[in-house]
């Protein structure tokens, strides 16, 4: 089996701002120490990025952006372009649920976002997973199936080694009420995911392809999820804003690869 890195990203969604972001980065750096196979990835605000990454230890942290948009550039009033955060990220979050939920974004665009980051050597963190009632209505695997292949679509299977993917069941995602995905159905939707991207791209590709969980993830229950046969990471939200907690998630990361 391939030796796949663990990814632990933090999404902060519209929280903090760039006081605060930098707050917290003073903190976790405090308290997080490098590990060779672990990859600590901060995706803040837009506004930031630039700050943060003249502050972060990049042997430490990497970032990403939560979006961008999809043209180079142009008459785009409001857009940001993944051109543009060359420089500064590493990686972007592309087609995250609330993207697809709030702002109307359909496979397609998920699709142009994917290999816009890939043209600008970024590495897309590819969101995929069902809504509640998609998984109520056992649509499931037609959902990740559809959602995976279009994402894909315009990129090569070289193209595959500058991809990750995140499964986000979206009925998981920030549930406050105990709503959380059991470790056997992540397992049985991860394995899916690899076996869609072995007949698409073949074994190797399916193998080498990081693939992270996120959906109310936090301190207590990331060793479960992280356990999950092929699960490489977590794409953490609301715990990834306390330090502490985040913290405490990439040190359960670190346990886990020591022992491995
Ligand atoms: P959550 O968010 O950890 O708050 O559920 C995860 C995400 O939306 O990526």
């Amino acid at each position: 089996m391939h030796e796949r890195k663990t990814l632990i990203v933090g999404n902060w969604k519209m929280h903090l701002n760039v006081h605060q972001s930098s707050l917290l980065v003073h903190r976790l750096n405090e308290r997080i120490k490098t590990h060779r196979a672990i990859e600590v990835v901060l995706a803040p605000s837009m506004l930031s990025l630039q700050p943060l990454s003249l502050q972060i230890d990049r042997r430490k942290f990497k970032l990403a952006a939560q979006d961008a948009y999809f043209k180079d550039e142009g008459g785009y009033t409001g857009e940001v372009s993944f051109t543009m955060l060359g420089d500064l990220v590493e990686y972007a979050i592309v087609g995250h649920s609330a993207r697809r939920l709030y702002f109307g974004e359909t496979l397609e665009t998920v699709r142009d976002k994917a290999a816009a980051a890939v043209r600008n050597g970024i590495t897309p963190i590819i969101c995929i997973g069902e809504t509640k009632q998609e998984h109520d209505e056992g649509q499931s695997r037609q959902v990740i199936h559809d959602q995976l292949t279009t994402a894909l679509m315009n990129l090569t299977s070289r193209d595959l080694d500058k991809v990750v993917l995140a499964y986000e069941p979206v009925w998981a995602i920030s549930t406050f009420d105990g709503i959380l995905a059991k470790p056997h159905e992540i397992d049985q939707a991860i394995k899916y995911i690899r076996t869609q991207l072995a007949d698409l791209y073949g074994q190797r590709a399916a193998e080498k392809m990081l693939i992270l969980y996120g959906g109310s993830v936090d301190d207590q229950d990331i060793r479960a999820y992280l356990e999950v046969p092929g699960v490489d990471g977590a794409l953490v939200g609301a715990a990834s804003l306390n330090y502490h907690q985040f913290a405490a998630m990439v040190d359960t990361a670190y346990q886990i690869r020591i022992r491995a």
